[in-house]
């Protein structure tokens, strides 16, 4: 049952004040607070390789690297940067650079082969023993525990369309937070669930590769609420001793109206960030349901498209109560912007995009990357840090991944450090001259790996890892030079380097 809404009735809400941006702003020499985790972050598909050994099964990325078309440049992540074998040389990385804390994902196939039932030992200490070398190190693990490689087993029944998989990823959670909670006291559950489903269950792009834009996406998105809230609710029934923190990762773009003057843009850029940030957050960090303007939108159109129901399902009342206030912390991903404007869909445009009712594109006077995504916009960073913060009432933040691609992968990355310190700058602002609550920041990525469905053409890395070489020497680029001499000082000081 669904109720129509005329979209006459969309409440206006102008939380966050907008106005035109600078492009290149006079950075501001100020330090971060004092107890600031800085980090790195990576994922276990992406760098750990191995993914036959020691008992691991089989994930949805293990086989779909495997047919034909998927990935750009016909890689897979079976070696990537062998990470399995070689976790001690990318701790000492993280130690030259001195980090304070290392994001990495758990592959759920490691663990629990199957995705529930029996654990494999030899993965297990895997973890145990990078945890182990991060703590020698003085480096705080922070771990997610779904970076996107779904156990194959899962997926044959349903994955993440199942409303099972709630439970099957608590399952998971507990296991984790029993094997590992004593060493490990920030726990991410899922990272962008928004490209999970998205990528993964509308444009085919990702694993599972399953096509459902405008349907099986909000089936997955609900069923990945659910299986954030089931975890969160267990480790603080069952865990709570252990004292850690427990938090979804989300990514977002900020939406920049093209025209800030003009309301019908401004509003088309908070619906936009509503659709992305708040898809996720907002059940979560505020009320156990959709957002507004989702709900209005999406119900109205599946009724004028004649279907029998809405497209986007409604939590349980039960659910609800566990999905709204299921955080100890925010966790955001952080990249480029877009320029957004109204643009009515077509009605039989039956999409996560048409429901949106816009244009997002990006400026041509941007600089670009090494990703066709990935303009350099580092006024945006503090825009939708300020926009969360007003949003979801102060929550504590972590910008869980923020970075740069270029397809080089040379070691004088000087694109790279002038992203970083422009972006990092934008934050500091955030955090000094507006007061966001950010505790701590990761950047994407330690280095060089398998982007995905674009394999290593798109390098991220502050080291290059050389892909050609069965021993996969890493060499550090001068960004992480940079990022080190940043955290050292913990902020920017005029007299330190001219890079600053
Ligand atoms: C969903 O999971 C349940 C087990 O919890 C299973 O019995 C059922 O067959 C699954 N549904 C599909 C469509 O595979
Ligand atoms: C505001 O934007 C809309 C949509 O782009 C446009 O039709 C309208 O003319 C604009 N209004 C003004 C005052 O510029
Ligand atoms: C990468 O490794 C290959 C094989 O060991 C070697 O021939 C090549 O010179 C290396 N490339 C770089 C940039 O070090």
């Amino acid at each position: 049952m669904f109720t129509f809404v005329p979209l006459l009735l969309l409440p206006l809400v102008f939380g966050y004040d907008w106005g035109g941006y600078v492009y290149e702003e006079d950075l501001l020499y100020d330090h971060f607070p004092g107890d600031f985790k800085w980090g790195c972050a990576t994922a276990a598909y992406q760098i750990e390789g191995a993914w036959d050994e020691d008992g691991k099964g089989v994930s949805i990325w293990d086989n779909f690297v495997r047919i034909p078309g998927n990935i750009i440049d016909g890689t897979t992540g079976d070696v990537a940067c062998d990470s399995y074998h070689k976790y001690k040389e990318d701790v000492q990385l993280m130690a030259n650079m001195g980090l304070k804390s290392y994001r990495f994902s758990i592959a759920w196939t490691r663990i629990l082969p199957n995705g529930i039932g029996e654990r494999n030992q030899a993965g297990i200490d895997y973890y145990k023993n990078l945890i182990a070398e991060l703590k020698a190190n003085n480096i705080e693990p922070a771990v997610t525990l779904y970076h996107w490689d779904l156990p194959q087993a899962l997926e044959d029944m349903g994955g993440w369309l199942n409303d099972s998989v709630a439970d099957w990823f608590e399952e998971y959670a507990r296991v984790c937070f029993e094997e590992f909670g004593d060493e490990v006291k920030l726990w991410i559950t899922l990272n962008e669930p928004h490209e999970t489903t998205i990528q993964g269950y509308g444009t085919g792009t990702m694993a599972p590769g399953k096509h459902g834009l405008g349907t099986l996406v909000y089936i997955a998105s609900t069923n990945l609420i659910r299986a954030h809230a089931y975890a969160y609710r267990a480790y603080h029934a069952d865990f709570a001793n252990q004292n850690g923190q427990v938090g979804i990762t989300l990514n977002v773009g900020w939406a920049e109206p093209m025209d800030p003057t003009n309301e019908t843009h401004i509003e088309a850029a908070e619906t936009n960030i509503q659709f992305n940030l708040g898809w996720f957050a907002h059940a979560i960090y505020k009320n156990g349901k959709y957002p507004d303007v989702m709900r209005q939108k999406i119900d109205e159109k599946s009724y004028l498209q004649g279907l029998p129901e809405s497209r986007l399902p409604q939590f349980t009342e039960e659910d609800s109560l566990i999905i709204e206030g299921a955080h100890d912390f925010l966790g955001i991903n952080f990249y480029s912007s877009n320029l957004v404007y109204p643009e009515i869909s077509d009605i039989e445009d039956i999409s996560y995009y048409a429901d949106q009712d816009l244009a997002a594109p990006q400026s041509e006077d941007w600089y670009g990357s090494g990703s066709s995504w990935l303009k350099v916009t580092p006024f945006g960073i503090r825009r939708i840090l300020n926009w969360a913060a007003k949003e979801y009432g102060d929550v504590d933040i972590y910008i869980t991944e923020n970075g740069f691609s270029d397809r080089q992968g040379n070691i004088d990355d000087l694109q790279r450090i002038y992203y970083y310190k422009h972006y990092l700058n934008q934050m500091l602002k955030a955090i000094v001259l507006d007061g966001v609550s950010v505790k701590g920041y990761y950047a994407w990525s330690l280095m060089d790996n398998m982007e995905w469905a674009m394999g290593y053409t798109e390098k991220f890395g502050m080291h290059a890892v050389n892909m050609s070489s069965p021993d996969r020497e890493r060499t550090p680029k001068e960004s992480s030079k940079w990022y080190g001499r940043l955290i050292a000082e913990n902020g920017y000081v005029e007299s330190v380097s001219p890079c600053f």
